[in-house]
């Protein structure tokens, strides 16, 4: 495999389990240990229930086989479509949302994003609203001018996406033209919104390394800026020294909210 893993490397050698197990299982449960979820989950729980970040639609581009981003996404739109690029990632994100036996357990960190927005409703009420809202999962390639080729679909309020954009994109040409791949998916004046990590080197999954593009909290700005949309927020947080050991290299974790220029 070369430094940068491209799509084929992903189709190859990208095993959820591996993965979930990794980032995503907590240790007795207690969703708040983990510092990427609990700066994520709470940013995300305060942006989809401020009322300012709604409408029909939302795609959330490659959700790979984790639903913790949708939590809080469901409660500000009817309608989800899910995306990735490997048949892998589709079909553990399907067996989640299809409720089998064999399917990750997020219970915990369905009840900590409850939690974060006030115990409104139970944990069940929650996952069921979630499932209620996914409608499609499809194929995605954000290198291709439209993602969801070969599907066309009619342009959405708002395009959420997680650790993706550094993992799909081998420098910040190409991170600038999938940000511009992405926006022709987004109505004029819809929302897109990232969490990410700052200056990543790599992950590991298992024994095999993906690479991370590094990009910095201004080449993120400057790139939106490039590819049409205007910064609205963007938070920040830093990674504490020996989280995550070494299994990944990144300074810090982002969540950002931009408006694609109407
Ligand atoms: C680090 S994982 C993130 C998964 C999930 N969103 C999360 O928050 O854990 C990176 C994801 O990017 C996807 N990916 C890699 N190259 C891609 C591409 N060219 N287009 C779309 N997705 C891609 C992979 O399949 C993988 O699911």
């Amino acid at each position: 495999m070369s430094d940068f893993s491209g799509p084929g490397d992903y189709q190859k050698l990208f095993d959820p389990q591996v993965y979930l197990k990794t980032y995503y299982s907590t240790s007795g449960g207690d969703t708040s240990e983990n510092e990427y979820l609990q700066f994520v989950l709470t940013n995300l729980a305060e942006i989809f229930n401020s009322g300012k970040v709604k409408g029909e639609t939302l795609i959330d581009i490659s959700s790979g086989p984790t639903i913790y981003q949708l939590l809080s996404a469901c409660e500000a739109f009817e309608n989800i479509i899910a995306s990735d690029f490997t048949d892998q990632n589709r079909e553990v994100f399907k067996a989640w949302l299809t409720n089998q036996p064999e399917a990750f357990n997020w219970s915990p960190v369905v009840k900590y994003v409850c939690q974060l927005e006030g115990n409104k409703v139970s944990w069940k009420e929650k996952e069921d609203g979630l499932r209620n809202s996914i409608k499609q999962v499809l194929k995605c390639d954000v290198m291709k001018d439209n993602p969801m080729d070969p599907v066309v679909l009619p342009p959405v309020d708002c395009l959420l996406s997680c650790l993706c954009l550094e993992a799909a994109c081998k420098d910040l040409a190409s991170y600038v033209s999938a940000l511009r791949n992405l926006s022709t998916l987004l109505k004029p004046g819809g929302h897109l919104v990232i969490a990410s990590a700052l200056e990543g080197q790599y992950y590991l999954v298992g024994d095999v390394r993906f690479s991370a593009l590094s990009v910095t909290e201004a080449s993120v700005r400057e790139s939106l800026s490039k590819a049409g949309y205007v910064v609205e927020k963007f938070e920040r947080s830093t990674k504490s020294e020996k989280f995550w050991e070494n299994k990944t290299e990144f300074t810090d974790y982002f969540v950002m909210v931009a408006r694609k220029n109407a």
